[in-house]
C-alpha cells in the first residue's frame, strides 16, 4: 500500500480524508479537486508495478485512513464490474485509456433495467453520494487497457468493498 503513490499525493489524500468529516457536500467537492489535480498530474502514481488481470480488473489500494480508502484500477479489455449501486460515497476519474459507463434504473431489488450509457475519457470526473440513484456498472470494451483513480467513504478494513448490492440486467 502506498508505494505506488507519491508522497504528495499521499499528503493530499490525508488532507482530504480529514475533510470527510465534514458535510458530504464540501467532502465531495474537495475529492473532486484532488481526482482533478491527479488527473493533471499523472507522474503522482506509478502503476506500473499493478498486476493485470486478464479480461478483468484489479483493484491496488493507495490510501486507506479515516473512513476513505483510494484505489487505481487497472482494466484490461474485456473488463466488467457487476451492475451495482454503493453504500458510500463514490468518485473516480480516468487517467488512461477509456472506460464505459452503463447507467441503470432498479426493477425491485435485484433487478435493473440499463437506461445510459457514457464513454469516459481521460480526464473525467464524477462524484456520487449514496443516496441518490447511482446504479451503475463500468465496462472496459476497447483494445486498450484503462486505468482509473476511485475515492471511497469507505474503511477498506471494515468493508470488503464500496458495492451495496449487485443487480441483474433486465430487459423490458
Ligand atoms: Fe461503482
Amino acid at each position: 500500500m502506498l508505494t505506488a503513490a507519491s508522497p504528495t499525493l499521499t499528503s493530499r489524500l490525508a488532507h482530504l480524508a480529514a475533510s470527510s468529516r465534514g458535510t458530504t457536500e464540501s467532502y465531495l467537492a474537495s475529492a473532486r479537486v484532488v481526482l482533478q489535480h491527479v488527473l493533471s498530474h499523472p507522474d503522482l502514481i506509478d502503476p506500473s508495478a499493478f498486476p493485470r488481470v486478464p479480461s478483468g480488473y484489479s483493484r491496488n489500494l493507495l490510501y486507506g485512513r479515516d473512513g476513505v480508502s483510494v484505489w487505481a484500477l487497472i482494466w484490461s479489455p474485456g473488463a466488467r464490474t457487476p451492475i451495482h449501486d454503493h453504500h458510500c460515497t463514490c468518485c473516480f476519474g480516468v487517467l488512461a485509456g477509456t472506460l464505459r459507463e452503463n447507467w441503470f434504473r432498479p426493477l425491485g431489488d435485484d433487478r435493473a433495467v440499463r437506461t445510459a450509457h457514457h464513454v469516459r475519457t481521460p480526464g473525467f470526473v464524477a462524484c456520487m453520494a449514496p443516496t441518490g440513484p447511482n446504479i451503475h456498472q463500468m465496462v472496459n470494451d476497447g483494445e486498450a487497457e484503462a486505468i482509473s483513480l476511485h475515492i471511497y467513504g469507505y474503511d477498506h478494513e471494515a468493508h470488503a468493498s464500496s458495492v451495496d448490492r449487485e443487480y441483474s440486467l433486465a430487459t423490458l
